[in-house]
């Protein structure tokens, strides 16, 4: 198969890490790629969002799979275009791109179909939004209905704070276009995990969870990032926690897509808060999360690119018994450059990380990397490397990644100390 992957992230380098093993991969492109992937892919001078560009790439180069990493594309239509080529595709078209592109045609779809989640109202004029704020009993938590690079929600203590959010979503354009509708919904009190499942356009094949550590700083201080770090699976996932995420969220909402003429292909990525034992559905992302990516690959043990050629052909029912997952932890750590999610510097050199790859259980995934003529490994964005590790407990795991870390060489840039934290505190309660 010759296969075109898209993105430049971490989340790609561990999917082109996974795909490059198989053996029915015959030629990996990745555009446009970084430092890292360059060891296992082509790489394609074409940007993710430019969707002709790759659609033309697609299409003079018999590629015979298109995977697509991030959202934005996706939201901007690539894999319409792409299927109009007759090209099977990993991710969602268009119209299903929604349930990311927009949190208010998410939140009804959860309320046609029963899928649990917050309580909430959709807005597009501030009196309407500000009336519904003061008669909410409870915490509220303001959002931009489109996508807003990850910083269109805004969680408010008091209703001042909520109805001043509102305000500068819906009078201010704070967010542009993103911010012209709002979701006002409850805030939810629990602990977060992630989980993934596939869909092809009928029904579903469940993977695996993980959870993410979205501040900057140890003991979850300082400002909201992207994803600092993440193991697989979650300590709080149990059996029947899953079933009951696939049973009242993932499956009515492929469900209803289907119902609805929307047939959703591709990867649920589900946001979900654990509220009392009881799975509720934060967001929709349509991807897989990155870092939770890198993690999620260390562990399966099955042939990635079968799995993701089953999803785009609607074939997913042939391949249920054929995806296993190893028992041990799994655990990333992102090493991100000083001043991260803030302004940062780019073009500083890393060292070290030969030598650090060589540590028992551990991958290197890059992120912002690019290398220099002189074939130096340059940082070029704010998330640069995941150190991911494998370990019989999430401790060894944690362990594992740090002593990597501690070889390379890297002044310009840092990480959180405690990946992993929640669950290693669980590890030893149940120890003692
Ligand atoms: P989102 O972009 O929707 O994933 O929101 C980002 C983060 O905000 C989530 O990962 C949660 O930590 C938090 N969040 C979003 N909605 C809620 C809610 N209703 N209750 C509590 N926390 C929330
Ligand atoms: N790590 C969270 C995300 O990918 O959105």
């Amino acid at each position: 198969m010759r296969v075109l992957l898209i993105g430049s992230g971490g989340r790609e380098h561990a999917l082109a890490w996974a795909i490059s093993s198989s053996d029915k991969c015959q030629a990996l492109y990745c555009a446009p790629g970084n430092a890292g992937i360059e060891s296992c892919a082509e790489l394609i001078d074409i940007k993710a969002e430019d969707v002709d560009g790759i659609t033309d790439f697609a299409k003079n180069n018999q590629i015979d799979l298109v995977i697509c990493g991030p959202e934005a594309p996706l939201v901007l239509g690539l894999a319409d275009k792409i299927k109009a080529l007759g090209i099977p595709v990993f991710g969602p078209n268009q119209a299903a791109a929604q349930l990311e592109g927009s949190k208010g045609f998410m939140k009804d779809l959860c309320t046609k179909y029963g899928v649990p989640t917050a309580a909430y109202g959709r807005f597009t004029d501030f009196e309407s939004a500000k009336k519904f704020i003061e008669e909410q009993p409870h915490k509220v938590v303001v959002k931009t209905d489109g996508l807003a690079a990850g910083k269109g929600v805004i969680m408010c203590d008091t209703k001042e704070d909520a109805i001043e959010a509102a305000r500068g979503m819906l009078e201010g354009a704070s967010f542009g276009d993103a911010g012209s509708e709002v979701v006002i919904e409850e805030f939810l009190d629990g602990e977060e995990l992630s989980y993934f499942a596939l869909a092809d356009g009928k029904g579903i094949l469940p993977l695996t969870s993980a959870q993410d550590h979205k501040r900057a700083f140890d003991n979850d201080e300082g400002p909201n990032t992207g994803g600092m770090g993440a193991y697989s699976p979650a300590h709080l996932m149990t059996p029947e926690i899953e079933a009951k995420i696939i049973k009242n969220i993932i499956e009515p909402t492929v469900k209803g897509m289907n119902a609805d003429g929307i047939p959703f292909t591709g990867v649920l990525f589900a946001g979900i808060m654990v509220v009392n034992g009881e799975p509720k559905l934060i967001e929709y992302n349509i991807r897989f999360g990155d870092p939770e990516c890198q993690p999620i690959m260390m562990r399966l043990q099955s042939d990635l690119l079968e799995i993701l050629y089953a999803a785009a052909k609607g074939e997913l029912a042939n391949i249920q018994d054929k995806v296993s997952w190893s028992d041990e932890t799994t655990l990333c750590v992102v090493m991100a450059a000083n001043g991260y999610p803030g302004s940062y510097e780019k073009n500083t050199v890393i060292n070290g990380l030969g030598n650090a790859a060589q540590t028992d259980g551990v991958n290197i995934f890059h992120a912002g990397t690019a290398k220099a003529e002189n074939g130096d490994i340059l940082s070029v964005g704010g998330r640069v490397l995941g150190i991911t590790a494998k370990g019989h407990s999430v401790q060894q795991a944690q362990e594992r990644a740090y002593a990597a870390i501690d070889k390379i060489e890297w002044n310009e840039g840092f990480c959180r100390r405690d990946i992993g934290w929640r669950a290693i505190k669980a590890e030893k309660e149940e120890a003692a």
